[in-house]
């Protein structure tokens, strides 16, 4: 693709909110099937007061992100993983699938649409892109749609923590995320509206983010409300909670191969115990949104433990493993096969 100019946007003060940008992708599901596809301007969706989502939040979306490389191009990271998880979590909610290579198709178009708003190398901004499904059809007895829309807007932002690289505090919260059984580990949209009190409580008592226990036992790490969680240990190991009930983060996926494949660390992902965490060298939050987020502090009822890493900065182990995965991103590092996909 020719290189084309982006659109005049303050790139470097973007923060993590929407921005209207000129596409967006729509495909209707009706009497059992989808229908083609379009690309269309307007951002309006409207609905029958009684439609499926508004009613039951039958409701379910993914979230990755297109960039520019060093030289020039566009590309999107493993696009293919998020069309798989939004297939397992249609699955989970009783609503269709749409296939794994359209979403990918539908991806590449509505950022083609859309390409002036994908921000300049090296401004620190992205675009990301937003797919989602919901069930539009009355509905009255709590039961399925039969009718469902599946769209796609982008949005262009920044960082997702004020501050960018600067480490966050969390707190672990009275409140669970996610049962035992329950659909913690599919992106629906009702993990997210159950964890709004929780982190407008944490907001008001100065903490970033909540760190959620397993609610069967709360002696287990999970993850935090919108993203997977890593530890480094003393001896320069990445440990990350294996857990049935946390998303399974397709950025935790890919540091934990950067980890063990690029930066010849030792890798484990298994059970946490929360008693385990001030053991621990460095903390980070990680996903599509918050890239790799420090934590410096964690706080449990005025109890505090404070990494060795401190507020100030990266830890050092944090700091490589982000410098790996935005580097294969960018297009300066390269990427293992099939990662990058590059808009063309
Ligand atoms: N955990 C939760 C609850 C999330 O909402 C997200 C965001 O998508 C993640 C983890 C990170 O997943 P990914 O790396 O696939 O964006
Ligand atoms: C993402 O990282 O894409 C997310 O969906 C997290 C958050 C914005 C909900």
């Amino acid at each position: 693709m020719e290189a084309v100019m982006e659109k005049n946007i303050d790139w470097g003060n973007l923060g993590f909110g929407y921005i209207k940008t000129d596409y967006r992708y729509v495909s209707e599901y009706k009497n059992g099937s989808w229908d083609e596809g379009t690309l269309t301007t307007d951002e309006k969706v409207v609905l029958n007061e009684s439609a499926g989502v508004l009613q039951y939040a039958q409701t379910c979306f993914e979230g990755l992100k297109a960039y520019k490389t060093a030289d020039g191009k566009v590309v999107c990271f493993r696009p293919d993983l998020n069309a798989k998880r939004m297939a397992d979590t249609c699955k989970r909610l009783e609503m269709p699938v749409f296939s794994e290579e359209r979403f990918v198709d539908a991806v590449i178009k509505v950022v083609k649409k859309n390409i002036k708003y994908v921000p300049p190398y090296g401004s620190g901004a992205t675009l990301y892109i937003r797919p989602y499904m919901f069930g539009t059809n009355p509905v009255m007895g709590v039961k399925p749609a039969d009718e469902y829309q599946f769209r796609i807007f982008t949005s262009p932002v920044g960082p997702y923590f004020k501050g960018g690289a600067k480490p966050i505090t969390l707190r672990v919260p009275d409140f669970d995320r996610a049962a035992p059984h329950g659909t913690g580990h599919v992106k629906a949209g009702l993990n997210y509206a159950m964890s709004l009190h929780a982190i407008v409580d944490a907001h008001k008592q100065g903490f970033n983010e909540n760190m959620y226990l397993d609610s069967a036992t709360r002696t287990k790490v999970e993850e935090t409300g919108g993203a997977n969680i890593i530890f480094v240990t003393k001896d320069n190991k990445v440990v990350t909670p294996k857990s049935s009930t946390i998303l399974p983060s397709i950025t935790r996926r890919s540091l934990m191969y950067v980890a063990e494949h690029y930066l010849g660390l030792k890798t484990e992902e298994r059970e946490i115990l929360f008693s385990e965490v001030k053991d621990f060298n460095e903390c980070a939050l990680c996903g599509t949104a918050a890239v790799l987020s420090p934590v410096g502090k964690i706080f449990d009822h005025g109890k505090e433990i404070a990494f060795p890493s401190g507020m100030e900065k990266m830890g050092e182990v944090t700091k490589k493993l982000y410098d790996t995965l935005t580097g294969i991103q960018m297009g300066t590092i390269e990427a293992p096969e099939g990662w990058i996909k590059v808009i063309e």
